[in-house]
């Protein structure tokens, strides 16, 4: 079944409002702040809307996280049944140091839809639209990168791959390197890093390595809205989260998920800019209004823009 259009505009709402609220605490070398105010604010307007919504991935555990916790029941309880994917403020130093690149995300899918992501980390690959079969986690870099080059018609001198800036990925780097792909490493925020691939214009053919596995599926929900290639394996490196995923249900600790194991049916996804990126605009306020910059994907009504809005701030 597809979620209703009026939800896009609700969900919408809920991304703007949360960006703004950490926006003020921007450059304020605080990236806990900046991180509660989109929290406080996210729950606040989630709790608004006519749905029976669960957060699937959101601050952590109740004992670790007070609000947005994985398992909380949102909404006003009289409407559908969602999952819910939160990460507030994604890119927390960005925020704290005024950087390009602090966003806030959310996506919702029907109930059971959206895979419950432990807090671990995920290797990650993703490309634009390809051909199955072309570009896998479990093949050599030497062979994606080939088959990824053959497929677009280009060199592979000519291929960008974007990576997260991190001594665990000196040998994808150093490989990248020898291969001669061009590198764009980022430093943090690696949802912005993996939609690079969902548009020519951000000039990334392909988006590797570790990251977050929440963020891995918060951008994977916006991919499959692309009709881009995604796939992610959770890596459970310590009992703490051997054990969640047992207790999550996961059976097969080294399964390699494919985007629609990630994310089923339809979807909506929000991310708006809190400061500027390569993507969208940072929050903007102006009087009494505020400028925001949204990307807004509707899976079933194949809707995928970037929202610009003037509201007030109320
Ligand atoms: P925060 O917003 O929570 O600081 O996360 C930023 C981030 O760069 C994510 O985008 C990424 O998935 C994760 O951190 C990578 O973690 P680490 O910094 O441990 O490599």
């Amino acid at each position: 079944m597809a979620i209703d259009k009026k939800y896009v505009d609700q969900i919408l709402k809920v991304s703007e409002k949360a960006a703004l609220a950490s926006s003020y605490l921007v450059g304020k070398k605080d990236k806990i702040a900046a991180d509660q105010a989109a929290v406080n604010s996210m729950r606040y307007e989630l709790n608004k809307i006519n749905m029976n919504g669960e957060v699937v991935i959101g601050e952590g555990s109740l004992d670790e996280a007070p609000m947005l916790y994985t398992g909380e029941k949102l909404g006003n309880k009289n409407g559908p049944y969602f999952d819910i994917a939160v990460d507030p403020l994604e890119g927390t130093n960005f925020a704290a140091n005024n950087l390009p690149g602090a966003i806030s995300v959310i996506a919702i899918a029907e109930k059971g839809n959206l895979f419950n992501a432990p807090e671990t980390y995920m290797d990650k690959i993703a490309t634009g639209p390809i051909e199955k079969g072309l570009v896998d986690l479990d093949f050599t870099l030497k062979k994606n990168v080939s088959n990824l080059a053959d497929f677009l018609n280009k060199d592979v001198s000519s291929l960008i791959a974007c990576v997260m800036d991190r001594p665990r990925h000196k040998k994808i780097i150093d490989e990248l390197k020898d291969l001669n792909v061009k590198i764009k490493l980022i430093t943090d925020g690696d949802v912005l890093g993996a939609l690079y691939v969902s548009n020519p214009k951000y000039n990334v053919d392909i988006f590797l390595g570790t990251g977050g596995g929440p963020e891995g599926v918060l951008a994977a929900t916006a991919l499959d809205a692309f009709d881009c290639h995604f796939q992610g394996r959770f890596i459970f490196d310590n009992d703490k989260v051997i054990n969640e995923a047992k207790e999550m249900g996961i059976i097969d600790l080294d399964k390699k998920y494919e985007l629609n194991e990630i994310i089923k049916g339809d979807s909506i996804f929000c991310a708006t800019g809190i400061t500027s990126s390569e993507v969208f605009n940072g929050i903007e306020i102006i009087g009494d209004n505020y400028k925001s910059e949204t990307l807004v994907t509707h899976k079933s009504s194949d809707f995928k823009n970037i929202i610009k809005r003037t509201n007030l701030i109320k």
